[in-house]
């Protein structure tokens, strides 16, 4: 099947307070699904958010819940965050565990497995791991806090990425926005993962209308 653009407002920039009308505020916008940002003090240095969160969200909404964990150990946590309603879970490659076994963890759970690659980690790290893993998610920002700028320098990556892997799923996280996704698909990637400049847009329907049209049209190009 062709890759498809996706949306994926990403809940750390949501009025954490509302969450569940938040999320419904995201989807009724046309969000294709969401993403939550799981950090634990160690592997970065902040904290937010648990299964419970993913649990409410799952309440509020059948869509797509993409968690990413920015967890030291996130072969403890696995169980907890598909029990909880995750339908992909993102590891770091960077993080301490053997990823292989991690995805293969998640796959036998039946959810989506992702591999996350720090702005530093190059595409090479991937050796040996992309046929266990159904997304690659290229961070465009040091992880840790939403609001960051955008860091081009990784977008020669997502290219060298989407030749490794011609039909597997690439999202982006940090910085994205109208004029930064386009970019990000030019290279190939097809997953927009976007916390502030969504959440917090004027019209969030509008941003993503927009964003999914001149990420499409970049995206189809991308090949030549
Ligand atoms: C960064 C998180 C991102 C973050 C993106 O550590 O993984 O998902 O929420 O936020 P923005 O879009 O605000 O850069
Ligand atoms: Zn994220």
């Amino acid at each position: 099947m062709a890759l498809e653009i996706k949306i994926l407002p990403s809940v750390l920039a949501a009025d954490m307070g509302r969450l569940e009308a938040e999320c419904k505020r995201a989807i009724d916008a046309g969000a294709d699904g969401l993403h939550v940002d799981i950090m634990d003090g160690h592997f970065v240095r902040n904290l937010t958010m648990g299964p419970d969160v993913v649990k409410m969200a799952r309440k509020a909404t059948d869509s797509h819940l993409s968690v990413h964990l920015m967890v030291t150990h996130p072969q403890n946590y696995v169980d907890a965050f598909i029990d909880a309603g995750a339908d992909t879970v993102l590891i770091h490659v960077e993080a301490q565990c053997a990823p292989a076994e991690v995805l293969d963890m998640i796959r036998a759970r039946k959810a989506r497995a992702g591999l996350v690659l720090n702005p530093e980690t190059p595409a090479e790290s991937l050796e040996g791991l992309l046929s266990g893993a159904d997304e690659v998610l290229c961070m465009t920002v040091h992880p840790g806090f939403g609001g960051q700028s955008f860091i081009s320098e990784v977008l020669p990556k997502i290219r060298k990425v989407r030749e490794l892997g011609p039909r597997i799923d690439i999202s982006v996280d940090g910085g994205i926005d109208g004029k930064t996704a386009p970019l990000t698909a030019a290279e190939g990637a097809n997953i927009l993962l976007a916390g502030t400049s969504l959440f917090r847009a004027p019209d969030m329907k509008e941003a993503i209308r927009t964003m999914r049209a001149d990420a499409r049209e970049a995206f189809s190009g991308s090949a030549k």
